[in-house]
């Protein structure tokens, strides 16, 4: 079915009616390893007023991309999992710490990414769990800190999702972040680029269309990192967003930048009540 999409900007509208076709998301269960249901699919929070639901990315992909996070040992993002098992037991820097020196096994993380990105008091800042990780390894360990959303990184944010796996994203909205939270919502309902698009043009309104030979989704990040079978490897959020402001042929910000920390606050929080999934696995 061909659906015309008016809402949106002259040359948005023209490069997008062309490709759009409308294709429900599947009605699937997400169960982990067999055992651990995964909530993909559920009321949208209040602050969501567009939507009714909220809906995880892995169920705008297909049979086989689904099949593969279903099943640790199916999911790449797995084997970067390990990497950054090893790195949290290896000592760096001039204190000779490494992440289990202060924070025990892995699992203690549990519960520690859903409530991210969010207030840090002593700080006076928002942190995402990227900037988190690198305070502890610059102002603990005395070592350097790691490129935003590079490997090292990725993975860490990999291992620290993962023994997540299952919990509620459950980002705070209010109270010292409402004014990052407002600049968030700001920046993803604005259009930028030649297509004059938003975050919203597509993931809110064309949602379950085709975008050329891509099923769109929601652009929830309740799933990441991502393994991309695209380009093989983990991706980060702040990547994402980068690449899709890019395709609206916009200049984009950088991973890091206080934009885009806002943006992820803004995210993160409309996908409050799905499960974190990360890694997950998506084309
Ligand atoms: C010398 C001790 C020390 C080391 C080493 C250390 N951390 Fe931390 N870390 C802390 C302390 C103390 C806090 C809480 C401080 C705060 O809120 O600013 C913390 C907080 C965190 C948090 C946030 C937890 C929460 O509940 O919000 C994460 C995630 C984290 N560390 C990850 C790491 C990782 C990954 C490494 C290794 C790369 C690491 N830390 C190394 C001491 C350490
Ligand atoms: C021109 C349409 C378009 C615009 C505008 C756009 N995106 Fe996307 N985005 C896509 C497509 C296509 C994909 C890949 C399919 C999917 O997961 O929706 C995607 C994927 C994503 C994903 C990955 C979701 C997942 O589960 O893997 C996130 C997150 C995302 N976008 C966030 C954003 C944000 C934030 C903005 C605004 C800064 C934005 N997008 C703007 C088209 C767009």
């Amino acid at each position: 079915m061909m659906k015309t999409i008016s809402a949106i900007g002259g040359a948005a509208a023209l490069a997008l009616s062309a490709a759009v076709v409308t294709a429900d998301p599947v009605d699937d269960t997400l169960i982990l390893n067999e055992e651990l249901e995964l909530v993909t699919r559920t009321t949208a929070p209040a602050h969501v007023e567009e939507l009714d639901e909220v809906l995880s990315g892995w169920l705008f992909r297909g049979t086989e991309t689904r099949a593969m996070q279903a099943d640790d040992f199916d999911n790449p993002g797995m084997i970067f999992v390990e990497k950054a098992l090893e790195a949290w037991d290896t000592a760096e820097g001039s204190e000779g710490k490494s992440c289990a020196s202060c924070h025990d096994a892995a699992e203690t993380m549990a519960g520690v990414r859903p409530v991210y990105p969010k207030w840090n008091e002593a700080a006076g800042e928002v942190r995402t769990l990227e900037m988190q990780v690198n305070d502890c390894r610059t102002s603990r360990m005395g070592a350097e800190a790691w490129k935003y959303a590079g490997g090292d990184m990725v993975n860490m944010i990999a291992l620290l999702s993962s023994v997540s796996r299952g919990l509620p994203v459950n980002v705070a909205i209010d109270g010292p972040v409402q004014s990052m939270w407002e600049q968030g919502k700001e920046l993803y309902y604005t259009r930028t680029g030649q297509l004059e698009l938003s975050c919203a043009n597509c993931h809110e309104e064309n949602n379950g269309n085709m975008i050329r030979a891509d099923h769109l989704s929601q652009g929830q990040i309740n799933g990441f990192p991502v393994y991309r079978l695209k380009n093989t490897k983990l991706n980060a959020v702040h990547s994402r967003f980068k690449g899709c402001i890019r395709d609206t042929r916009a200049e984009t910000y950088s991973p890091g930048s206080p934009e885009f920390v806002a943006l992820e606050l803004y995210v993160g929080s409309r996908g409050n009540g799905l499960s974190v999934e990360g890694p997950s696995v998506r084309n």
